[in-house]
């Protein structure tokens, strides 16, 4: 396993793999590797000769109020769990080989990057389409995975890759989660014990929708009730949103009549936290 900073030794690895023939997967992350990262590792490393894992806190998809200065890292931990889950290649940019000295080039997006996520974080999904974009284009990667984790991003990767007739394959993977329910992600460990425990309710909405969905409620306004009823209970829990959208565009349905994505985002203290289900994995 090999760590890397510039786009040119990433280039002059990945040329060496295509001479010898060889299938290449990337996995793009901001690092601070747990297991949900891991769970998209392992799935590269079972479809592809080689797994490229990016590792960069990409400054342009936060706001100026968000976490970017505070984001965890640590690359020696990330680096032995990559090792341990078979992956080939880190590349680990600094901000400046990503973006240049007058870098003024985006990958913008309209209508699926309009809700959920894209409401209250409004320059985000053009700094997730622009870095991913680039990570294609230095990789070039036969096949990409991200997690249903961050469904909004994993729905706006799709649309992007069909519009902009980029020629990979993208996989969508489960999302991974603690014990008790939690959605394994590196902003947990803002969390206090205290927060830590109230942050269930995320999980435990995601799992009151589900069953209603699943015993065949279709009302999206009940659902959405039922839910937020639940969240608005735990005194630490701010809902930002709870929504019912078309998987494919994002866009609020009132009934559940083709497949939907169930979405929330609420603040635990300080912590924006996600989670969701999709209809059809009920
Ligand atoms: P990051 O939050 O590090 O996540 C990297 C990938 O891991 C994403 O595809 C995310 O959905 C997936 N992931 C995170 N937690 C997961 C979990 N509990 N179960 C399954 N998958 C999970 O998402 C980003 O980074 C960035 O926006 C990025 C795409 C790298 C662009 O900068």
């Amino acid at each position: 396993m090999k760590i890397v900073s510039t786009v040119e030794e990433v280039r002059r690895q990945v040329e060496e793999w295509r001479q010898q023939g060889l299938t290449i997967g990337l996995v793009p992350t901001m690092g601070y590797l747990h297991e949900g990262h891991a769970s998209l590792i392992d799935r590269s490393v079972s479809e592809n000769d080689r797994t490229v894992v990016s590792d960069f806190v990409n400054p342009m998809q936060f706001g100026p109020t968000e976490d970017l200065q505070t984001y965890p890292r640590d690359l020696a931990h990330d680096a032995a769990l990559v090792e341990a889950h078979g992956g080939d290649l880190i590349f680990h940019p600094e901000p400046a080989e990503m973006y240049h000295e007058g870098f003024s080039s985006f990958v913008d997006m309209t209508v699926l990057t309009e809700e959920l996520c894209g409401l209250s974080r409004p320059v985000h999904f053009r700094g997730v389409c622009t870095v991913v974009t680039k990570l294609f284009n230095i990789v070039q990667p036969d096949t990409a995975y991200f997690g249903k984790k961050d469904a909004q991003q994993l729905a706006v990767i799709r649309h992007m890759v069909d519009d902009l007739n980029m020629n990979l394959r993208i996989v969508g993977c489960p999302i991974v989660r603690e014990e008790d329910g939690l959605a394994k992600s590196s902003r947990n460990t803002y969390l206090s014990p205290e927060e830590r425990q109230a942050a269930l309710v995320l999980s435990q909405a995601i799992r009151l929708g589900s069953d209603m969905v699943r015993q065949g409620t279709t009302e999206c306004a009940a659902v959405i009730q039922a839910m937020s009823d639940h969240i608005a209970a735990q005194p630490l829990a701010r809902i930002d949103y709870v929504k019912i959208v078309d998987a494919a565009t994002m866009q609020p349905i009132p009934v559940i009549d083709r497949p939907a994505l169930c979405a929330i985002a609420v603040y635990i203290g300080k912590t924006r936290l996600i989670d969701n289900f999709f209809t059809e994995d009920v």
